[in-house]
Formats: structure tokens, sequence, C-alpha cells
């Protein structure tokens, strides 16, 4: 997608992080911007770092792992800009820890979040997308956690490798229906942002999780924080995929050793390589 001048983003998780970052490129683009998160303060800063750009906004409150609460967003951003042309399913949870000290709330969240939240956004844009008919994108943030098994980031591993494989499905149906509506997968490794305190924004009711996993949390925090590039970097990486038309999205090109690693190990019937020994 070249122009995108007048046209309309819709992002989740904006209000910190990646999400934030995308939106501020949108924004200074001349697209019209809808951002969404569960964190309303965060999203009312991202709204004022919008500003600048003079393009109107909206900002509204959603939590996407709820079907409900994502129509909503889907409804009203027809209701008040006719159109949806660009779709980042970015906002995202981490959980961590062993697989058998993981709790069934550890599973529901970070799923409901990651998974079923990418799920949610594509159900209720896409349908709207096909009957406008106008050239579209959707950007859905996996990681490199989608094309690897990182020991201790089980959760979290099954939820993206759920969100690649479900953005090519989504490709190849597109194309199947002729549809002028392009796909990509965002897969950064470690960046510098919000994502190793996702707890912040989880729910009383799914708060259960094991002692063990305050270790790994702490863990991912300081992978986070060595991070070499930026939430902005990855945000610009990402437009211009959007504007070549990209399929994949890789921010971090020295990841392809283990990801090709991983690929001969299944093709070679081999034990599997660990990517982070
Ligand atoms: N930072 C990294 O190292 C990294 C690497 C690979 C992939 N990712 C992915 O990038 C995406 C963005 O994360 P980030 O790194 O910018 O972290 P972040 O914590 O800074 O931003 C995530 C945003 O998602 C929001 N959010 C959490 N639960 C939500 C819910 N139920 N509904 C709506 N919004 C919700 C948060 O409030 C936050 O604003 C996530 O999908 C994450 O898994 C991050």
């Amino acid at each position: 997608m070249k122009d995108l001048k007048g046209k309309v983003a819709v992002i989740t998780g904006a209000a910190s992080g990646f999400g934030r970052e995308l939106a501020i490129l949108c924004a200074q683009e001349g697209m019209r911007v809808v951002t969404t998160d569960v964190d309303e303060v965060g999203l009312r800063a991202t709204d004022e770092l919008l500003r600048p750009s003079g393009v109107p906004t909206l900002t509204l409150r959603c939590n996407v792992a709820d079907a409900a609460e994502v129509e909503r967003v889907a409804a009203q951003t027809y209701e008040t800009f006719g159109a949806a042309h660009l779709l980042f399913n970015n906002a995202g949870v981490a959980s961590a820890g062993p697989i058998w000290t993981t709790t069934l709330e550890d599973w529901q969240w970070t799923l409901g979040v990651n998974l079923m939240g990418v799920v949610h956004g594509i159900r209720s844009f896409v349908p709207r997308m096909l009957q406008q008919g106008d050239e579209a994108h959707v950007v859905n943030t996996a990681s490199v956690a989608g094309l690897l098994s990182v020991p201790s980031s089980s959760v979290y591993c099954v939820s993206k490798h759920g969100v690649v494989t479900m953005s090519e499905c989504l490709h190849h149906e597109l194309r199947a229906a002729n549809a002028r509506i392009g796909v990509s997968v965002l897969c950064p490794a470690f960046v510098n942002t919000g994502i190793a305190d996702a707890a912040r924004n989880r729910p009383k009711e799914l708060a259960a999780t094991s002692p063990e996993a305050a270790v790994y949390e702490q863990r991912v925090r300081e992978a986070t924080k060595r991070g070499k590039i930026s939430a902005a970097d990855v945000a610009r990486m990402t437009m211009d995929a959007v504007r070549d038309g990209r399929f994949y999205i890789l921010t971090h090109p020295n990841i392809k050793r283990a990801i090709e690693a991983r690929m001969r190990d299944i093709l070679d019937e081999r034990l599997p390589s660990n990517p982070m020994p």
C-alpha cells in the first residue's frame, strides 16, 4: 500500500511500545488514526503525541480478548471515518516459565490477548474491508517467538506461532478471494518496551500465576533492556514493509540463523536446537 495520506489506520495496544510508535508514524503520514488499548491513561498520552500532525483521531478503550469490544471498535471506526485501510493487530502480553509451572490463567490470559485478539481483529475488520473494496492491509504482530521455540516462553511461543500461521493462512485466503488486502506479520526479537511488565494490565480474574514466573520475567526484562533497536525503529521498518507489500517483517536479521537451524532440524528430523543456549 503506497499512498497512505488520508487513509484510516487502526492500532490495538497503542498506549505503549510499538503501537504508540506506529500511531505516531501513521499520523505523520497524514492518516486518520484510531488508537485502542486497555490502558486509557497511556492511550491519552499517545493521542497527545499525535496532535502535532493535526490529523483526525479517535481513541477507544478496548480489550482485544473480548470479541464484542473489538466489534464495537470496528463499528465506531466505520461510523466515524467510513473506512479502515491499515489494521495493526498489535496488542500483546507475555507470561513465562516452564510449561509444567504455568497456570491455566497464564494460558487463558496470554492466548486471549495474543491469539484471540488477532482473531477478533480479523473477524471484525476484514469483512468490512472486503465490502469497502479499497486497497487495505493487515499487520499482525507476532514475534521471533512465533518462528522459534524458546524455553520458558512456551505460552508466549504458542500464542505467537498461532499468529504467524494465522497470518499465512489469511494471506492465502485473501489471494484466493482476489481481495485487495495485503497481510504482513511482524516478528521482532527483544526490544525495550513495556512487554516485560505486561502483568500491569492483567485482569484480576486471570491473575493466578506461578512463583517461578517472576524469575523468568526478570530475564525477559533484562533481555529487552539490552535490545539494540528501539520501538520507533521497529515501527519504521513495519511501515516500510507495508509500503513495499512485504509479508514477513524480520527486524533482527541475526535471528535468521536460529530460524534456519529450526527449519533444518525439522527437515532432517533431528532433535530441536535450543535458540537460547
Ligand atoms: N518488545 C519486544 O521485545 C517484543 C518482541 C516481539 C514481539 N513483541 C510484541 O509486540 C507487541 C507490542 O508489545 P510491546 O513490546 O510494544 O509492549 P508494550 O507493553 O509496550 O505494549 C503492549 C500494549 O498492549 C496493551 N494491551 C495489553 N493487554 C491488552 C488487551 N487485553 N487489550 C488491548 N490492549 C492490551 C498494553 O496496555 C500496551 O499498551 C505485542 O504483541 C508483543 O507480544 C514485543
